[in-house]
């Protein structure tokens, strides 16, 4: 009897995955999947390159210093600044913004958040979702949506890369799928890519001790590995007379 308390939470949670996967709003979010990679110093640079030129504008990243970023990422300072720090910061710095929050307050409606941790506490394929479902929608100030953050503040600030779209609803108003209204800059896949490198960097943002943890656990497994080839040979070593 006991045991069925115990396993009786498994099920809920279970069946409650289960009617959740079925609605199609979940499957049309399930159709954005971030694909994790912050072990590519290519993507991590272009993630940041697009994030200080789109998003810092609104966004901070308290917790990040341009000087670890420059390291992580492997950009030179000289190379860093020119590209990365529009404005007079010093490479010791944090990424920290200008904009008043009582100004953004009263230009947004809301506070941009700082992002440090967005990744962490949302994960991945929320904040790649979050930038791949925007839609236009006449009843919000800015004229647009979002599936993942419904009634967000934030403007549609990559339209002009991704292009307008429109979200289709079935007969149940359930959302089904996006039709494109208008072409961006950008195709389809390139804005993907560029939004899966935003997102990979904002993951790195939220976490930079997982870079050194993933380079270092490969040396860890080399050292135990010739270690246990030592040990195997000093211990047949010492039993050789006793024998
Ligand atoms: C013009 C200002 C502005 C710019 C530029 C901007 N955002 Fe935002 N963003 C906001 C505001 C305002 C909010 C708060 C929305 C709310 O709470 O309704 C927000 C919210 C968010 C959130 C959700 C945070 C949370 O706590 O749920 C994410 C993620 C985000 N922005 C990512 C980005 C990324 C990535 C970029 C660059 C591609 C970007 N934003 C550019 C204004 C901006």
């Amino acid at each position: 009897m006991n045991k069925i308390y115990i396993l009786l939470p498994i099920f809920i949670s279970l069946f409650s995955n289960l009617s959740f996967a079925s609605s199609p709003k979940s499957s049309l979010i399930s159709d954005y999947k971030y694909s994790n990679g912050i072990n590519n110093t290519a993507s991590l640079q272009r993630g940041a390159k697009y994030f200080v030129n789109y998003c810092m504008g609104c966004h901070s990243l308290k917790y990040m210093r341009f000087s670890a970023l420059a390291k992580d990422i492997e950009v030179e300072e000289k190379l860093f600044f020119k590209n990365l720090v529009f404005t007079n910061k010093k490479i010791g710095e944090t990424m920290e913004i200008s904009m008043k929050p009582s100004d953004a307050e009263l230009w947004f409606g809301a506070v941009p958040p700082d992002l440090s941790l967005i990744a962490r506490s949302k994960g991945g394929d929320w904040v790649y979702s979050y930038l791949n479902t925007f839609y236009e929608d006449d009843d919000r100030p800015t004229g647009f949506n979002n599936l993942v953050y419904p009634n967000t503040a934030m403007p549609n600030i990559l339209v002009s890369l991704q292009g307008s779209q429109k979200l289709v609803l079935d007969s149940y108003n359930n959302p089904v799928s996006f039709e494109k209204v208008s072409d961006g800059i950008y195709s389809e896949i390139k804005y993907q890519k560029m939004t899966n490198d935003i997102t990979n960097f904002l993951t790195y943002v939220s976490e930079p001790a997982k870079l050194k943890r993933h380079s270092m656990g490969f040396w860890v497994l080399i050292f135990i590995f010739i270690f246990t080839i030592i040990a195997y040979y000093t211990k047949k070593e010492f039993w050789k007379d006793i024998k």
